[in-house]
């Protein structure tokens, strides 16, 4: 799910649209391996061989994979909330063989169970927004080893006069999406040093993500066809595939790669780590 999708977890028919919609889609977001492997570039200098790696909210887990092949020797994290992913990425790092490598559980990124200074290399495809992305890099700077690396994306507006449909749109779904340079600025606000970062292409939304996902709509509309709340839930997330269709020049994703530089102060002026 992208962030202008409000999920009403207290409606069982949203709920059971979201699961139908969202349920085995190859990822859960913009993205792909193409801009994995770029950030991983941008990461690589100081990340040694046998890194050990965080993947934040790591939905069914392709970028999981795709970190696992990129780092031969490296040891993975991946943690996400919902039980349904945990259980499709245990399944997919199964059936490529990395199960020696790779733990997949169920955390809250908000709670992580991991000790400081554990990590080489956190990463977090498209989900810092979950508890916002100042929030979340103060959270998991204390993780990183001195010099760690953490890389997100995050959806970000790339014109400043979008049309009302598109703006009302997504600042229904998230009122706090700002722009690569805010992007930029947190960084360094909360403690670390960029390294680089990207505007994923229109291709990272389309393939892996907007196409399975509009396949699906399809297919769900006679499952559904009647049912207003349902229907309802359904063109939601049609409308979200449309606008961005008609409007990708106005907003995208970015791709942050940023190295852990002197710990982050919080409110009471101490060092997080
Ligand atoms: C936009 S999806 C991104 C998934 C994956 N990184 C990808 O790009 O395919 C956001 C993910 O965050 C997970 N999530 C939501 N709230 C969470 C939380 N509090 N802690 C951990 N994961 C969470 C969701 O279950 C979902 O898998």
């Amino acid at each position: 799910m992208t962030e202008a999708q409000t999920l009403d977890t207290d409606n069982p028919k949203a709920m059971e649209v979201f699961d139908d919609v969202h349920g085995n889609l190859p990822r859960e977001g913009p993205g792909n391996r193409s801009c994995t492997q770029r950030a991983l570039t941008l990461a690589a200098d100081t990340v040694p061989p046998d890194a050990r790696v965080l993947d934040i909210a790591c939905g069914p887990g392709m970028q999981t994979l795709d970190l696992a092949t990129r780092w031969p020797s490296a040891t993975i994290d991946a943690v996400d909330r919902h039980p349904s992913y945990v259980a499709e990425a245990k399944r997919r790092v199964a059936a490529a063989g990395f199960s020696e490598r790779i733990e997949v559980s169920r955390a809250n990124m908000r709670a992580l169970p991991f000790e400081p200074l554990s990590f080489d290399l956190i990463w977090c495809e498209g989900a810092a927004y979950i508890m916002g992305v100042e929030e979340a890099l103060l959270a998991w700077h204390p993780l990183l080893k001195r010099g760690g690396v953490l890389a997100f994306s995050e959806a970000v507006w790339l014109r400043d006069d979008p049309p009302a449909d598109l703006r009302d749109f997504w600042t229904d779904g998230y009122p706090d999406m700002s722009d690569v340079e805010h992007c930029r600025e947190l960084v360094v606000k909360c403690g670390y040093r960029l390294v680089g970062d990207f505007v994923l292409p229109e291709a990272a939304w389309w393939d892996d993500y907007y196409l399975p996902m509009e396949e699906r709509i399809k297919s769900l509309v006679s499952k559904y066809g009647g049912a207003s709340l349902s229907m309802h839930a359904l063109n939601e997330c049609q409308r979200e595939i449309d606008l961005y269709r008609s409007f990708a020049d106005f907003y995208g994703y970015v791709f942050v790669v940023a190295r852990a530089g002197e710990p982050a102060m919080p409110v009471s002026g101490r060092p997080t780590n």
